[in-house]
């Protein structure tokens, strides 16, 4: 072990307290580089597996392998298929590591098959997962204008979504019924990003009022005292009141589901990127210092943070991965001890993530093992799923610029 890379954490009182007193183990620094290329090796490997040339069906995405499967379970990209963005995403994450024009020409073409959501009505909230990881990432590489035109599209058809009454994103119209009321979720949070982008860049300035309603009421409304989220909130349609708060994926109402709160730390982090409103970066390090003093030793969550059966409950390396890629931002708007103990975490984050416990290595093409999609419909549990590689391979390269801006 080089003794450079040893990590004890500079700052580690304020980490110690941060982690609920909990003793902190040395960890080795991952180097970001060798990762990077284990995830352009799984890359190769899955795009071998979804075959060459003619015989691939760039309508169907990367979703999940379960345990014991070597290869991605793969989904037709339609507007309720709410994954559809990420493999794409991945993709011209791989090309941006890389430079390697054979993956740009892939993320191309998987990304081609989501246009078709620019032009038809908004299904859900999650226009934006779909279209901002793919279109956003492929424009931000190639300066596209035919992407820019497809992301500024969908940025329109999610504001059709926003109800003034209530102040926020419809997040799931099909669910009005179910829920009594104008329902709004965490992960909504992530899909205000293409609302600021696009206001930024030559679309309607509402754009950008919508997500910081959409932004404010969320923290008024879904959080509780001690800043862990609801999943879901819904409000009166009327009167825009905020009558009910509740759980959908996490284990009940009152508990702090770990993706939950990981959308909620990537996403105000990023609302502060975008408003440089200081409110927004106190309440990212609040949502994070609670999840980060509850977190186990290895730093990937259990499912929810009151799992039933802890420690042997499934854990959810998507959270981490999510979480990991928001504390790098995250550091990079603090200073000293806070800005050490936000690094330190997701330092940690990462080389748990990148051990032999959670890389797939040979034994699938994924990225990563161990996420949890939806447990209470006993969905995709302890399985590879692709919005962990998304934000893993996020993090790490993350994580290059920052160590390269030190
Ligand atoms: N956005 C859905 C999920 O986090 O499972």
């Amino acid at each position: 072990m080089k003794a450079k890379n040893v990590l004890w954490g500079i700052g580690l009182a304020a980490l110690s307290a941060c982690t609920g007193g909990k003793t902190l183990q040395p960890f080795e620094r991952i180097d970001v580089d060798k990762e990077l290329a284990y995830c352009d090796v799984q890359v190769h490997r899955a795009l071998d597996s979804l075959g060459r040339g003619d015989s691939v069906d760039y309508t169907m995405e990367p979703r999940n392998i379960y345990a014991g499967e070597t290869v991605w379970n793969c989904r037709k990209a339609t507007k309720e298929e709410w994954i559809a963005g990420f493999w794409p995403g991945v993709l011209w994450y791989d090309y941006e590591a890389t430079g390697n024009d054979s993956i740009r020409k892939e993320a191309e073409k998987f990304t081609a098959s989501l246009k078709f959501l620019s032009e038809i009505p908004a299904y859900d909230h999650d226009l934006g997962f779909l279209v901002f990881c793919s279109y956003g990432n492929g424009y931000r590489l190639t300066q596209n204008p035919e992407y820019r035109q497809v992301i500024l599209a969908a940025a329109d058809s999610l504001a059709t979504l926003f109800s003034p009454v209530a102040g926020t994103i419809l997040s799931w119209p099909r669910n009005v019924e179910m829920y009594g009321g104008h329902n709004t979720i965490m992960d909504n949070m992530l899909n205000l990003e293409m609302l600021f982008w696009a206001a930024r860049n030559g679309g309607d300035k509402r754009l950008y009022d919508i997500a910081v309603s959409h932004a404010d009421k969320t923290m008024q409304n879904q959080f509780r005292p001690d800043y862990t989220s609801y999943h879901v909130a819904v409000y009166d349609t009327l009167t825009g009141e905020c009558i009910k708060r509740c759980t959908h994926q996490g284990y009940a109402d009152s508990t702090m589901w770990a993706r939950g709160q990981a959308w909620a730390i990537y996403g105000y982090t990023m609302v502060y990127r975008e408003t440089k409103d200081s409110k927004y970066l106190d309440f990212a390090r609040k949502v994070t210092d609670v999840y980060l003093e509850r977190l186990p030793e290895d730093y990937v969550p259990y499912w929810d943070f009151s799992a039933p059966g802890i420690p042997d409950a499934p854990k959810d390396a998507s959270a981490a991965c999510v979480v990991a890629s928001a504390l790098i931002e995250l550091a990079g708007y603090c200073e000293g001890e806070s800005q050490q103990k936000y690094i330190d975490a997701a330092e940690r984050m990462l080389a748990s993530l990148s051990s032999d416990r959670y890389q797939s290595r040979g034994q699938n093409v994924a990225f990563l093992m161990h996420s949890t999609g939806h447990w209470p419909a006993k969905s995709e549990i302890d399985a590879s799923i692709i919005y962990a590689d998304y934000y893993y391979i996020e993090a790490l390269l993350r994580l290059k610029a920052y160590r390269d801006r030190q």
